[in-house]
């Protein structure tokens, strides 16, 4: 990871300490590894997005119900769905550090440092050729360009096809041949590669003799196959149709750093897809555009997303791709999309011995659908907002802001409302307006300090209006208002502010770009 990038990464976690988003779980106990409590303004920011997504998946669409399904699930369910047998991580330890690492992800990593050498050789040529520099045609034509990229394929297929068979030994000697090193100390002393089971084992039960041994579930699409056949009889659902849900999802995570990007608890945003079988490739694509174009919809820069289709696919998938956001750390996995086949309905019928199909009465004829899945983090789409929305920015007058340009619609704090003095009757106009606002947005009155203070402590908080009350106010019944991102104020009349604000947060607004 560059030095930058290094300090970029750095910058976020403060910052979301700072302003209130996010805190080490248990900190003064020195916090626990990868757990994180998310504070009063990340709160808020977490509930915008699962309802910005809640709202585009579920109330957009007439076919897709969503449902909340409890965390504890009968242990048969992860027998039937693999978890049990094949939710592992390959991990090597250093023998010199003690330290554990996933053994997939030393080798990814080895290949972003390939791919950081593209970026630099790219960057090098656009300078040289300026305006008439084509990309497209030097990565398919420079010679060393094209030998990374062959290097990057090499290795990620060897490991793929060495992890896909279970030959875990060939997995250790392409990080040999691979001369990877612990990133942390330089030794190249490793163990043996091993399987490690990621799922979370808890007991149900008073009596030692008589409790059962249980999981925390570590994904929430179980909750949703097990419930198909009750969602579309209640719901008369008919093929296609969607099930969705939001929920927590836990992960004996090995190397969980990165902040809130890999956490042993974190929620899930995932909606199961039921089809018609053999249709599967035409709602794969339907589900990868659809969902590229909610994501695209916050505004968040086209050049910060990719699709990356998987090489290794999961047990119980016939196609697969990850839509990857650019991270201060890089380009990595923000959501999944899988087309799962009949897999899961299948494994619980047989588990369960409870028949799970659908007639569908244009055909005459009953069947297992077929399922597409679209499965988010949540925490990783909050680290996305979050981290691409700080910047610092150099102002004409020499000086510095630091403002969290945070899609408005998801921003925690709508306005902020300042009386200019705390005298004169301001502030209780401008908490008259508090009052007035505080039913359609989430608002937050402030009287501390010279005004210009209070707008960058809002800047820095993502809020994307202020609101200042001054004399003239008494007299005309306006304010200025003040908008985060371009820091233009206006003039405008104390009945006008819902509207305005309105326009602007509004989920409709945003929404309808999809
Ligand atoms: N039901 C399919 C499934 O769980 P996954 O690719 O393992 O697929 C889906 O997970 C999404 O959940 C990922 O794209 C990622 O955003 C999020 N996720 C997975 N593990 C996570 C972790 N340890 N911490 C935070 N988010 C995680």
């Amino acid at each position: 990871m560059a030095t930058n990038q290094d300090d970029q990464f750095k910058k976020v976690i403060s910052h979301a300490k700072e302003y209130g988003y996010v805190f080490q779980s248990s900190e003064i106990y020195d916090g626990l590894s990868a757990v994180y409590d998310y504070a009063q303004n990340g709160a808020e920011l977490k509930k915008n997005i699962r309802d910005y997504w809640w709202r585009a998946m579920v109330q957009m669409h007439d076919n897709i119900v969503g449902i909340d399904a409890a965390i504890f699930m009968h242990p048969t369910t992860w027998k039937a769905s693999g978890h049990v047998d094949a939710f592992n991580d390959p991990l090597i330890d250093n023998k010199d550090s003690k330290k554990r690492y996933r053994a997939d992800v030393l080798i990814e990593d080895y290949c972003a440092k390939i791919e950081a050498k593209i970026e630099k050789e790219v960057k090098k040529a656009e300078k040289r050729f300026g305006d008439a520099f084509n990309k497209d045609e030097f990565i398919s034509t420079n010679p060393r360009v094209v030998g990374y990229y062959e290097k990057i394929e090499n290795i990620l297929t060897r490991m793929g096809k060495s992890l896909e068979k279970e030959d875990l030994t060939d997995v250790k000697a392409l990080i040999e041949e691979l001369e990877i090193a612990d990133p942390l100390t330089g030794s190249r002393n490793w163990t043996d590669v091993k399987q490690f089971n990621l799922m979370f084992g808890t007991k149900l039960g008073a009596s030692a003799e008589t409790a059962m041994d249980l999981y925390l579930r570590p994904e929430t699409a179980q909750g949703i196959f097990v419930n198909f056949l009750n969602v579309q009889k209640t719901g008369r659902m008919k093929i296609p149709f969607g099930i969705a849900q939001t929920g927590k999802a836990f992960r004996n995570e090995i190397v969980a750093r990165q902040f809130i990007f890999r956490m042993r608890e974190f929620e899930q945003m995932e909606m199961q897809f039921f089809i018609k079988p053999g249709t599967q490739k035409e709602w794969f694509n339907h589900w990868k555009e659809t969902r590229m174009k909610w994501h695209l919809s916050l505004g968040m820069g086209e050049d910060n997303y990719r699709f990356h289709d998987h090489e290794k696919l999961a047990h119980y998938a016939d196609a697969a791709t990850d839509i990857e956001f650019k991270f201060p750390f890089g380009f990595k996995e923000l959501e999944g999309i899988h087309s799962r086949t009949d897999f899961d309905l299948k494994q619980h019928e047989e588990f369960s011995g409870k028949k799970l199909q659908y007639f569908d009465h244009e055909e005459n004829a009953s069947y297992t659908p077929y399922v597409l899945e679209t499965s988010i983090g949540l925490d990783r789409m909050f680290l996305a907002v979050f981290s691409n929305a700080l910047m610092e920015e150099e102002l004409e007058n020499n000086t510095t802001r630091t403002v969290l340009k945070l899609p408005a619609v998801l921003a925690p704090v709508k306005a902020a409302i300042f009386p200019l003095v705390k005298k004169d009757g301001l502030p209780e106009v401008a908490k008259q307006i508090v009052e007035d606002l505080k039913w359609d947005f989430n608002v937050f009155y402030d009287e501390k300090d010279a005004v210009g203070k209070r707008y960058r402590r809002q800047d820095a908080n993502g809020t994307p209006f202020c609101i200042t009350v001054d004399h003239d106010t008494l007299e005309d019944k306006t304010v200025t208002i003040r908008h985060r991102d371009t820091m233009e104020q206006k003039r405008v009349k104390i009945e006008d502010l819902k509207r305005i604000i309105k326009a602007e947060v509004d989920v409709k607004h945003w929404l309808q770009k999809m």
